[in-house]
C-alpha cells in the first residue's frame, strides 16, 4: 500500500464539486457555482477562432502576450487614470486562481501568519497551507462588514500578509473608502503584504464605484491585485486572468509563476487584446447584472428567504431560517433532492462553522432559468 500522505489534511472534495455533482444527479436548476449559464459575446468567439486560425500556437511569454499586457495598461488608464508598465507590473496567469497560488507562495514563508477575513473564498486556505503558513481567520460581523478591531488584534509581529476580496464572494459586500483608511493605517510602517482579490471588479451596482487597492498610491507599494476574465466575460472554463503588482512585488510572484506553468494559453490571449479594446465589453457589465440581480431580488421577494443585500458579484445571499432550522448544508442538498434548486450554503467560506442559516444563490443566469428557480422558491413554505 503506498502511503501518500497529504500536506494539506482537510477534507477532500469542494462544496462546489459536492454541490455540483448533487445538481446534475436531480437535475436541479443550478443557482450553485458561480458561472454563467449564457452564451457568451459573439464577437469574442470570432476573435478567439481568428486568433486560433492565425496561429499563435507555441509557448506566450512567461509573462503573457505583450499586445494582452498592454490592452490591460490602457483598461487600467482609462478606469482608474494608472499608468502601469506592462513590462514590468502585469502578468497574466491561468485565472484568477493561479494568481493567487503563486502570490501566496511568494509572499508567506514557513510559519508566517495570514490574515483570512470569512467567510471567504475557499482557495486561499490550501495555498496557505501549502506554503507552510498558519491562516489566521478573521470573521466579519454578523452584518458582513469586516471586523477591522478583530483584524487589528490578530496582526502580530508575524504576520506576512492581509487577504482582501472585494467585491466580495460570497457576501456581495464592497470596500468603502473608510476601509481603506482602516487598511492604511493598520498596514503603515509594516512589513505585511496585500492580496487584493478583485475577480468582480466589473460586477458592482447602484452606481457604486470599485475602489481597487491598486489606485491607492499607498497600499499600492504593498499590493498584489487578481483579476480574472473568466469572472468578467463569461467563460470561467477559459480560466486566463492576471496580477497587477508594482516591479518588486511582480518580480517575487513571477519567480513562482514560471515554475508553475510557466504561461498560459497564447490564442486567447491574442484575442482578449483585441476584445478589451473596446471599453464598453467591460463598462456594460454593471448595468447587464444588475438587471438579473433586481429580477432575482424582485422575485424572492414573493417567498420566505430574506435577502442580505449585494452591492457586487453575482451572488445574493438568502436567510432560509424562516423555512428550517437545518444546518445549512443540509438544507442545500434538500433543496437540490426535494425542490430541484441548488444554491452553494455558506458554511464552507469559514474554517469554523458558524452556525448561520444562509445559503448563497448565484444569479449570473438566463432569465428563464432565474424565473424557473423562482418559482420553485416562492413555492416553498
Ligand atoms: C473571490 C474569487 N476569487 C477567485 C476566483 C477564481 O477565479 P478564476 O476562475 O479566474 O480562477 C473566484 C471564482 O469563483 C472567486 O470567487
Amino acid at each position: 500500500m503506498l502511503s501518500i500522505p497529504s500536506k494539506l489534511n482537510l477534507s477532500g472534495e469542494s462544496i462546489f464539486s459536492t454541490i455540483a455533482k448533487l445538481s446534475n444527479q436531480h437535475n436541479a436548476i443550478n443557482l450553485g457555482q458561480g458561472f454563467p449559464d449564457f452564451a457568451i459575446d459573439p464577437t469574442l468567439k470570432k476573435l478567439v477562432q481568428e486568433a486560433a486560425h492565425g496561429g499563435n500556437h507555441q509557448y506566450a511569454p512567461m509573462q503573457g502576450k505583450l499586445v494582452l499586457r498592454q490592452a490591460i495598461a490602457k483598461k487600467f488608464e482609462k478606469t482608474f487614470g494608472l499608468n502601469l508598465d506592462p513590462e514590468e507590473e502585469i502578468t497574466i496567469t491561468a485565472g484568477a486562481t493561479q494568481a493567487l497560488f503563486c502570490s501566496i507562495q511568494a509572499l508567506v514563508q514557513k510559519d508566517d501568519e495570514v490574515i483570512v477575513i470569512e467567510p471567504g473564498y475557499d482557495s486561499y486556505i490550501p495555498s496557505i497551507l501549502l506554503a507552510g503558513g498558519i491562516p489566521i481567520s478573521c470573521p466579519m460581523t454578523k452584518t458582513f462588514k469586516i471586523d477591522w478591531d478583530l483584524i487589528s488584534q490578530c496582526i502580530s509581529s508575524k504576520t506576512s500578509l492581509i487577504i482582501i476580496n472585494s467585491p466580495h464572494n460570497p457576501t456581495g459586500q464592497i470596500l468603502e473608502a473608510k476601509d481603506i483608511q482602516l487598511l492604511r493605517e493598520l498596514t503603515r510602517n509594516t512589513n505585511i503584504k496585500i492580496l487584493s482579490d478583485e475577480v468582480y471588479q466589473h460586477l458592482i451596482y447602484d452606481k457604486k464605484q470599485h475602489l481597487s487597492l491598486f489606485a491607492d498610491e499607498e497600499l499600492r507599494t504593498r499590493t498584489i491585485c487578481t483579476y480574472s476574465f473568466g469572472k468578467t466575460f463569461h467563460t470561467t472554463g477559459w480560466k486566463l486572468g492576471y496580477a497587477l503588482a508594482l516591479p518588486p512585488l511582480t518580480k517575487a510572484l513571477r519567480s513562482v509563476h514560471q515554475w508553475n506553468v510557466f504561461s498560459v494559453n497564447s490564442f486567447i490571449q491574442i484575442a482578449l487584446a483585441e476584445y478589451l479594446n473596446n471599453p464598453s465589453h467591460y463598462l456594460n457589465l454593471p448595468q447587464f447584472y444588475q438587471k438579473k440581480r433586481d429580477l432575482f431580488a424582485e422575485g424572492m421577494k414573493q417567498s420566505r428567504f430574506k435577502a442580505i443585500k449585494c452591492h457586487g458579484t453575482y451572488f445574493q445571499l438568502y436567510d432560509y431560517s424562516a423555512l428550517s432550522d437545518e444546518p445549512d448544508i443540509l438544507f442545500a442538498e434538500r433543496l437540490i433532492k426535494e425542490h430541484k434548486v441548488a444554491s452553494i450554503p455558506i458554511s464552507p467560506f469559514y474554517s469554523k462553522d458558524p452556525n448561520q442559516k444562509i445559503l448563497r444563490f448565484c444569479f449570473a443566469k438566463k432569465e428563464t432559468t432565474l424565473q424557473k428557480a423562482l418559482k420553485v422558491l416562492q413555492s416553498i413554505h
